[in-house]
């Protein structure tokens, strides 16, 4: 089957009760017993419940995946993952990852004894050379938020597969119709449901995909005893989010790349941060990985100053943190997102406090366009 097809059907059988086509938000926090110990396979809706299980069984299809399992947001599904882990053990972790993944890396799980190494994953030899006995997994997110720099994957991937240790990728940037993680090593794929996935903005959550029969078993086991579950009503949303996920990657991508243009030859702006520019870095391999660049852009204006014109003047573009929506998103990374990365190390990965960031929607670009420009005159 192929990617749309999977992305409309795979976990989505007519509802067996009634014949609906969409499967029903089952908001039920149990189910009735036929008898003693005989029932339906329902038992709590904490640990099972039809409308979640529906979006995990899609969500592993995208992905190529064994299993999914989904929570209530992109960040209690990497905490959830992490559990894989335990005291003692060595993380390798991209240098520039987002800034709440860091948080939750540095500020909560290093206190449980998790031990935590942040290189440029651009380079596998970082990985390599960052390498000890003790470390059990690779986290890379890739592009990496918001410099958009992008991890050499196949080379990790190498490293990784040879010593059993578990590749992680971040995917929420690409989503699955651009990049698929698991055909280029990875063992696990997280996202935030809350971006492309869903892609309207109006729900938050996240996923965990596994490749191995025990690290699926202990992830579902996680999911019940800790219970950070997403809801019926934001499964039922994601999974109608996925249904248009082909359609709405592919405008972003057009969308990305005009846009990336423009920027790229204004005289107001610095330098351009997307993948898809001949002149990114890594644009060779993002070719190589990805089917396409996606909507997520950075640039830079130069000052703090430049860049609060450029946020406080424009009318279409939308000022807010996240991503992945239908709508133009801007957002200002130092304050915004990246505000819970120690200054020192913001320097240190380009994220200025001239750094824009937009997630490119799928207005007519025309727009877009015009809005940006509009804005970045009256720097
Ligand atoms: C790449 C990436 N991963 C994870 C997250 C966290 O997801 P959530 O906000 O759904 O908890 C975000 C949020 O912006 C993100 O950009």
């Amino acid at each position: 089957m192929g990617f749309s097809t999977k992305a409309i059907h795979a976990g989505q059988e007519p509802d067996p009760s009634t014949g609906a086509v969409t499967v029903p938000i089952y908001q039920t926090s149990t189910y009735v017993q036929d008898a003693l110990g005989k029932h339906k396979g329902y038992e709590y809706a904490r640990t099972q419940n039809p409308t979640r299980m529906a979006l995990e069984k899609n969500l592993a299809a995208l992905e190529g995946g064994l299993a999914a399992h989904c929570f209530a947001s992109g960040m209690a599904a990497i905490d959830t993952m992490m559990k894989l882990l335990k005291t003692g053990d060595h993380i390798i972790v991209s240098s520039n990852t987002y800034g709440g993944t860091f948080r939750l890396f540095d500020k909560v799980l290093k206190a449980f004894g998790l031990d935590f190494s942040y290189v440029d994953t651009t380079d596998a030899a970082n990985v390599q050379s960052a390498l000890r006995p003790s470390t059990q997994m690779v986290f890379v997110e890739i592009p990496t938020n918001p410099v958009m720099a992008v991890a050499d994957l196949e080379g990790i991937g190498n490293l990784t597969k040879d010593r059993g240790i578990r590749l992680v990728v971040d995917n929420t940037f690409m989503s699955p119709y651009f990049l698929r993680p698991i055909e280029w090593g990875a063992d696990l794929v997280v996202h935030s449901t809350t971006k492309y996935l869903n892609g309207h903005s109006d729900s938050v959550g996240g996923v965990v995909i596994t490749t191995r029969a025990e690290d699926a078993e202990r992830i579902g086991f996680l999911q019940n005893a800790a219970g950070a579950i997403i809801s019926p009503f934001d499964s039922f949303l994601i999974l109608r989010g996925t249904k248009t996920l082909a359609v709405r990657m592919r405008q972003h991508d057009e969308n990305g790349r005009r846009v990336a243009s423009f920027l790229d030859e204004h005289p107001k702006v610095k330098k351009v941060y997307y993948p898809g520019l001949p002149q990114h870095p890594q644009h060779t391999r993002a070719k190589r990985l990805m089917t396409g660049f996606g909507g997520m852009i950075a640039f830079e204006t130069g000052s703090l100053a430049a860049a609060r014109s450029v946020l406080d003047n424009v009318r279409l573009c939308a000022l807010a943190e996240s991503l992945g929506g239908v709508e133009t998103l801007i957002s200002h990374p130092a304050t915004m997102t990246h505000a819970s990365v120690p200054a020192e190390q913001r320097a240190r990965l380009g994220i200025t406090d001239g750094l824009v960031r937009i997630s490119v929607g799928i207005e007519d670009v025309e727009d877009i366009i015009t809005d940006l420009d509009a804005a970045l005159q009256k720097v």
